[in-house]
């Protein structure tokens, strides 16, 4: 078997190579970034090429490619590699909304991948999470509206920015100000921001729209009313999403907990029982890496026809709302020898 890493050398990139050995132990690996380099990666070394050069006559084919890299280079890279042969999943925004292209969460819509398919969409890092936690519950009360609010890590914004605010933060706190004056106010360190980037005559920024857009083409609901509004926070990895929700139907909360709680009916997913959110932390995220993390529980106070609960969904931005799930979605052609990572 020979894997293809597009942007190894990327965040999502590096967290693929780990994740790849456990899945697909002894495949060959090839590792593409913008240039020539070595890769030093958990105490190896690994040769990495221009992915220029996948453009020439004799580059070589192969089984799966997992591609991290920005949306205009996504768009270059991807249809050389379906020409190669590869079967590709691609983690960028450039695929999710053509309606030819399934997007999927692993564990939710697996099914959507079968022999067939060349091309999966990678779904946003907040969208994989959130639609983990709401599937079980949709497929027993169904689903009529979605609000979320997201609070998310530097990282989803890559390994420049993360490097920067790891910076700017260590200079930052080392000034002694009970303000946060030492910090820059539009930057991430010491700050919470709204995650703003391309906001169009709607009013949304790009990063609220693919949330609302990817939770109704994944949960095969259209029409489904999802509002949200996000900010980066100043964290580095694990993104953080307060959660209100309703149903057509009456809800149930020792159901929803059982629901939850349940690795079959929400598969994985960690259920922290309680209306306090106690051990649900975005870094509690990156303790268990490749499961959404599901708590603070409760009936929405403001529906006295108790269709509506408040909830927290919390996932690690790289791995579960990245890496994870694109290896678990290549798993659906590949089998994985890693039962954590098969969908
Ligand atoms: N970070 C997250 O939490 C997250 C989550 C979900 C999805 N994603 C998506 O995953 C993709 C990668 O994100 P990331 O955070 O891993 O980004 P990143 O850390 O900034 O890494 C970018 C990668 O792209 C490579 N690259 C840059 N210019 C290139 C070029 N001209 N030709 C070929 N490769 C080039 C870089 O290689 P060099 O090292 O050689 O520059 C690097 O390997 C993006 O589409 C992002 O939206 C990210």
């Amino acid at each position: 078997m020979r894997i293809c890493i597009l942007g190894a050398t990327g965040l999502v990139g590096r967290e693929t190579i780990e994740l790849v050995a456990r899945a697909w132990p002894g495949a060959e690996l090839a590792l593409y970034a913008s240039r020539d380099q070595e890769l030093e990666l958990g105490g190896r070394r690994y040769p990495v090429l221009a992915a220029a050069k996948l453009a020439e006559s004799g580059a070589p084919k192969g089984d799966v490619a997992f591609v991290a890299l920005d949306d205009e280079h996504s768009k270059r890279y991807v249809p050389r590699l379906l020409e190669l042969g590869y079967r590709v999943v691609d983690k960028s925004n450039t695929y999710r909304a053509d309606p030819k292209v399934p997007l999927v969460a692993a564990g939710v819509n697996s099914r959507r991948v079968d022999a067939s398919v060349r091309l999966v969409a990678n779904p946003n890092c907040t969208t994989i999470p959130l639609a983990l936690a709401l599937q079980p519950l949709h497929a027993v009360y169904t689903l009529t509206s979605i609000t979320a609010s997201t609070y998310q890590a530097v990282s989803g914004a890559g390994i420049a920015a993360l490097d920067g605010f790891l910076e700017a933060s260590k200079a930052g706190y080392a000034q002694p100000d009970r303000l946060g004056a030492p910090f820059d106010v539009k930057a991430y360190a010491g700050n919470v921001v709204p995650h703003n980037g391309g906001t169009d005559e709607s009013g949304y920024s790009s990063e609220e729209r693919k949330l609302m857009f990817e939770s109704r083409k994944i949960l095969e609901l259209g029409e489904l009313p999802v509002s949200a509004q996000c900010c980066r926070v100043a964290v580095a990895v694990g993104h953080y999403e307060n959660l209100w929700v309703s149903f057509q139907q009456p809800v149930d909360m020792d159901r929803i907990g059982a629901l939850l709680g349940s690795a079959e009916a929400a598969p994985f997913l960690r259920y922290f029982p309680g209306a306090s959110g106690d051990g649900l932390s975005a870094l509690s995220s990156v303790q268990d890496r490749d499961r959404a993390l599901v708590g603070r529980l409760r009936p929405d106070a403001r529906d006295p026809s108790r269709r509506s609960i408040c909830l927290t969904v919390v996932g690690d931005n790289l791995r579960l709302g990245a890496a994870t799930n694109a290896v678990r979605v290549a798993s659906r052609w590949f089998p994985s020898a890693d039962r954590e990572l098969q969908s």
